[in-house]
């Protein structure tokens, strides 16, 4: 079995020949992907036409599945997919585009902000699986920037500054930072901000990494101004271009990356388009801090 790999980007990224997405993995295969997603941190399958079925068999071969019924704003029994599905497409339940003042379509716009999946969940993902059914035609580009580049070009006093930092990750925070306020008490109880090291390590490739993204509302200790001022700082520097792949996307692709690694968002489309993609989440297993007790 060999697994071909084409850097995509001087820095990360890679597109895999070589592998069937819609078969049963074999060990070997799980084993030479994870070494390839340690390296590149983001892999591109072209020419994916997954059935959801085969999606989960795919996803469920790197680790348990994080749900996604009652995250967010989403409530069970509203949802256009099966619950192990984060809908990230502009459709309702009845498959058509959502309004443009669709409660559902405004919240998702915070995708449009860096961020790394489920870092507002005590242990957050670790693999996110984006398929894309229905891409758009101009626009709806994936955007990736490589936290662990990041880290490394800091300079050193930063680099000690971050060293044991912890920060405070809610989905109220980076849909304040959109507008979208108007969130119920019942919805805010279940985003209750988590603790995060600002800087971690990876299991796999042993490199160290920027943990941040838009559910960044404050850091431990320090006065809120001061740390969204410097959490921005970090934040330019993280997505300067040279360190972000922008995934133009094609019909059936399957993309894979490490929210332990990267930041991601999407780029603006045109809505009243279809797009059609399908995420699926491969749970952490680890806390990168201690939570407050009770939390
Ligand atoms: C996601 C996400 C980006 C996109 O699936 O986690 O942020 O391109 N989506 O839709
Ligand atoms: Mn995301």
């Amino acid at each position: 079995m060999s697994i071909e790999i084409t850097p995509l980007h001087p820095v990360f990224a890679g597109e895999v020949a070589g592998i069937d997405t819609a078969q049963k993995l074999t060990p070997a295969e799980v084993v030479a992907i994870e070494a390839a997603m340690d390296r590149y941190a983001v892999l591109v399958f072209r020419d994916q036409r997954l059935t959801d079925e085969q999606q989960l068999a795919f996803s469920q071969a790197f680790g348990e599945l994080e749900f996604t019924n009652g995250t967010g704003i989403s409530k069970p029994g509203e949802q256009r997919l099966h619950p192990a599905f984060a809908d990230v497409s502009n459709l309702g339940q009845d498959n058509q585009v959502l309004a443009r003042d669709n409660r559902r379509r405004l919240y998702s716009l915070g995708n449009m902000l860096w961020h790394s999946d489920s870092s507002f969940k005590p242990v957050p993902a670790n693999y996110s699986i984006l398929s894309g059914r229905v891409v758009a035609t101009a626009g709806g580009e994936t955007e990736f920037a490589d936290m662990r580049a990041a880290y490394d070009a800091l300079d050193d006093a930063t680099k000690v500054e971050v060293e044991h930092l912890v920060c405070e990750h809610s989905l109220i925070y980076s849909r304040e930072v959109m507008g979208f306020d108007d969130l119920t008490e019942a919805e805010r109880a279940t985003m209750r901000p988590v603790r995060q090291a600002l800087v971690r390590t990876h299991p796999g490739s042993g490199r160290k990494s920027l943990y941040l993204g838009s559910h960044i509302g404050t850091i431990i200790g320090w006065p809120m101004p001061e740390a969204r001022a410097f959490v921005r700082d970090l934040t330019e520097h993280a997505t300067q271009r040279r360190l972000v792949y922008a995934h133009r996307w094609r019909p059936f692709d399957l993309v894979v990356w490490d929210n332990r690694a990267l930041m991601h968002r999407v780029r603006r489309y045109d809505s009243t388009q279809v797009r059609d993609m399908r995420r699926t989440t491969v749970a952490g297993t680890a806390l990168t801090a201690a939570q407050l007790v009770g939390a």
